[in-house]
């Protein structure tokens, strides 16, 4: 039976990067719809705090599993923890991800690999173990955190642009092959939003007025439950989103160009 959005008792949401910004707004959402949750990310103390706050204010049951999921093998590891727990994941949200502002030769390679390993392979790992069980049971959701980023190269910040093209890429394809099957995939597609985002990706360019984590997660809400690939989070954004893929090649580079360069 495909998922009933406004009351998910009995079901349980995997949130990764949930311990700030948009996957904190997920787990609060969902909490308030009766959603049981598994909580991940790095830091165990803001989880388990997170844990406590939804389990009192909601009655859910919510699971701590701290993770690096850009260390290789920790999609694997995460899922043997649910098998353990005997956790069925209804809802997976993807969310976990983080940019680097600067331009790609100045940047470490090792901190473009961890973002690679994080944005891309973990999305892979996860919805790659989770998705088969959905299906078979003809119930269950993958969200996706794309971004504006997406829709356009991105230089100063290359390779999480290229990270966020393929998650759109990926999870429309996704949703194509999950069609009919009573599972949602779609690809949810911030522009710039109020969390702790640009503090750890060293990011001052003014990439214009940021949106509210509320206002993402309840954009996010309305497309899966209308069935769609993809949305792009607020009018502004949704507008460039279509303009861009729509423009010539050297404009749209060199608007996001100026868009992104940092600030001197
Ligand atoms: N904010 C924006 O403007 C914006 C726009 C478009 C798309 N997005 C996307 O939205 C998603 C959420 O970002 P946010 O804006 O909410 O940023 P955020 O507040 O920085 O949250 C990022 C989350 O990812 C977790 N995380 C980071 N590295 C991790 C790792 N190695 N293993 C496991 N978890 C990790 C962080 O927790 P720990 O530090 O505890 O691990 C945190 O919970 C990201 O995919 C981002 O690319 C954001």
């Amino acid at each position: 039976m495909a998922l009933d959005l406004n009351n998910l008792t009995g079901r349980t949401a995997l949130i990764t990067g949930a311990s700030s910004g948009i996957g904190r707004q997920f787990a609060h959402e969902f909490a308030r719809r009766g959603c049981d949750l598994v909580l991940t990310a790095r830091s165990r103390g803001r989880l388990t705090e997170l844990a406590d706050e939804l389990r009192h204010t909601h009655g859910v049951t919510a699971l701590v599993l701290p993770h690096d999921l850009g260390r290789p093998g920790a999609t694997a590891d995460l899922a043997d923890k649910l098998t353990t727990h005997q956790v069925t994941v209804d809802i997976l949200v993807n969310n976990a991800g983080f940019g680097a502002h600067g331009d790609l030769v100045d940047t470490p390679p090792e901190r473009l690999e961890a973002m690679t390993a994080l944005n891309v392979d973990a999305v892979v790992g996860l919805t790659s173990r989770l998705l088969p069980g959905m299906v078979e049971r003809k119930a269950g959701a993958v969200i996706n955190l794309a971004s504006t980023a997406a829709f356009q190269p991105v230089p100063h910040m290359a390779v999480y642009g290229a990270t966020k093209a393929f998650v759109l890429s990926f999870s429309r394809a996704l949703w194509a092959e999950t069609k009919g099957s009573g599972v949602a995939v779609l690809a949810l597609s911030p522009g710039a939003t109020d969390t702790e985002f640009f503090q750890v990706a060293d990011e001052d360019a003014a990439v214009g007025p940021r949106r509210s984590t509320a206002q993402v997660v309840g954009t996010a809400l309305r497309a899966l439950a209308q069935g769609r690939p993809s949305v792009v989070d607020g009018r502004r954004n949704a507008l460039m989103a279509w303009v861009s893929p729509r423009s010539p090649e050297r404009l749209v580079i060199g608007v996001a160009e100026r868009t992104v360069r940092p600030a001197r």
